[in-house]
């Protein structure tokens, strides 16, 4: 006999509703913030996310297109590990080095000649070069309009560039606001922020900063660098994440479909020993055991659920698993015990076989802080696949990590892995992320304004949620009647 067998099957997102709550003018759509702790920093800080929707660490869903994007809209999606460890690094430094405030520039010396400034230019793509001394002192600032490369190649940058005196200097600034100011008032399109020794900090373009406000949500470290998070795993660590910390991550997220693990714990270790206030995500777990074994071990926050992916085929080929609604709900409790014991909030994620906003609204309302998909994400333009047509539909492929597909990056390093938990598949093209995102938000806003909850918080407080029958789910669809572009649906019979 087994140690235990639990009668009580587990169950889905898909098979509760919410029942609505009171709504007031007070819990109104305008009233209503998604904003939720992703991860608690070991010194007690926390790291929150204006959307609570992370996109998963995999190949066909997060690099760094993503990683921008969905930053830029308050989310998250982690770079996957599956690939070499400079090739996940150089995707890190490029989340970091997006513009979003305070740029530090390329600059060049005053002796230098246009066609290197032009050769530059051609390299890196900018096209506003600070000329500096070799003390770091600004003289000026040579842009693309300043010089004609077939004219002025042999001519020093010295010659050609705007210097320092005509040029409107912010001294010591540090925030985007004053920034923005100081470039509306002098007609500028770009602001060099120095030191009170004339000494170059920085570079402020106007467009970014328009940018910044058009994005108010985008998640943003002190510097105004969006925050980049990145999955790495229990074999190569010791090397992995002091290339990602070097590359500027934010955010480590432990990769695996099996957490509990003493490889698990061992990686948490490390990792605080090495980097003592990085936060790192644990997981995935599906018991109230496993979330404490992490938490104790160091995780600041735990990722929930295995084998409900879409793509995966755990369940069947190992026969582990749980239905993410009842692993959300015994993860959370242990969560709550936590909070009770220590005053501490570990973030618990759901993740896996997260369909569309109605699994979000009902992961959330279980007590989940923020949910995490991949097949939702693979659809969008900015995953890393390209579309393709399969008769007149434009698909995008998507393959799971445990896919062979997946393995090709390293063979050597899963020779003896004799069978796969994932496939390989195509999933429907959706468009943009920002023509996308925005209707999830705003159904999942709607349903906690029905269930009169302005905050997730009190959403984990206040949410009543019911089982439903399977009938009762086929009642909640299109039925009885012949839908237009659909197809007939009869719960009882067509005749009364
Ligand atoms: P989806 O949102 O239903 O597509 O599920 C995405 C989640 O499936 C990921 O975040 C992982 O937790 C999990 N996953 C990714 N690749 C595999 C795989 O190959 N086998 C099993 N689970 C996977």
């Amino acid at each position: 006999m087994a140690r235990r067998v639990r009668m009580e099957p587990s169950r889905t997102l898909t098979e509760f509703r919410l029942l609505p709550g009171l709504t007031a003018r007070e819990t109104s759509i305008d009233q209503i913030s998604l904003e939720s702790a992703l991860v608690m920093r070991p010194d007690g800080g926390v790291i929150a996310l204006k959307m609570p929707l992370l996109a998963a660490a995999m190949q066909s869903v997060s690099g760094p297109r993503m990683g921008i994007e969905l930053a830029r809209l308050g989310g998250a999606a982690i770079i996957y590990c599956s690939q070499s460890i400079a090739d996940e690094a150089a995707m890190v430094a490029k989340i970091k080095a997006h513009k979003a405030g305070f740029v530090e520039p390329r600059t060049v010396g005053p002796d230098v000649r246009l066609r290197e400034v032009e050769a530059l230019r051609r390299q890196y793509g900018f096209s506003t070069f600070p000329v500096v001394s070799q003390d770091g002192r600004l003289l000026g600032l040579i842009t693309r309009r300043d010089y004609d490369a077939r004219i002025h190649a042999d001519v020093p940058a010295k010659e050609r560039m705007v210097p320092r005196a005509q040029l409107d200097v912010g001294v010591g600034i540090t925030d985007l606001e004053a920034a923005n100011a100081l470039l509306i008032e002098g007609h500028r399109a770009v602001l060099p922020i120095v030191d009170r020794d004339d000494r170059l900090l920085s570079l402020v373009f106007r467009k970014d900063i328009e940018d910044h406000l058009d994005n108010p949500d985008q998640v943003v470290d002190e510097r105004k660098r969006l925050l980049a998070f990145a999955a790495v795993n229990t074999h190569d660590y010791e090397t992995r994440v002091p290339a990602l910390v070097e590359a500027g991550v934010d955010v480590l997220v432990i990769d695996s479909s099996d957490g509990h693990t003493t490889f698990q714990r061992d990686t948490l270790q490390w990792i605080r020993r090495r980097a003592p206030n990085l936060p790192v995500i644990g997981g995935n777990v599906i018991t109230g055991e496993g979330f404490d074994y992490l938490v104790a071990a160091g995780a600041g926050a735990v990722k929930v659920g295995m084998g409900g992916g879409s793509m995966c085929i755990t369940q069947e080929q190992k026969g582990t698993g749980r239905g993410l609604a009842t692993a959300v709900m015994e993860v959370v409790a242990a969560r709550d015990r936590h909070e009770a014991k220590t005053g501490v909030h570990v973030p618990v994620i759901a993740d896996g076989g997260v369909v569309n906003s109605k699994d979000v609204i009902i992961g959330l309302a279980l007590g989940a802080d923020a949910i995490m998909m991949g097949r939702f994400f693979a659809r969008m333009e900015e995953s890393p696949t390209e579309t393709v047509r399969i008769s007149d539909r434009v698909m995008k492929p998507y393959w799971g990590e445990g896919s062979a597909r997946a393995r090709e990056w390293s063979p050597a390093r899963y020779r003896q892995a004799a069978f796969v938990e994932g496939v390989e598949g195509f999933v429907e093209y959706a468009g943009k992320l920002r023509d996308n995102l925005p209707l999830m938000v705003s159904k999942v806003k709607s349903a906690m304004s029905s269930c009169g909850c302005r905050t997730i918080a009190e959403l984990h407080a206040n949410a009543e949620l019911e089982l439903v029958s399977a009938l009762a789910i086929r009642e909640g669809k299109v039925h009885d009647i012949l839908q237009l572009g659909g197809e007939a649906d009869s719960l009882s019979s067509w005749s009364t």
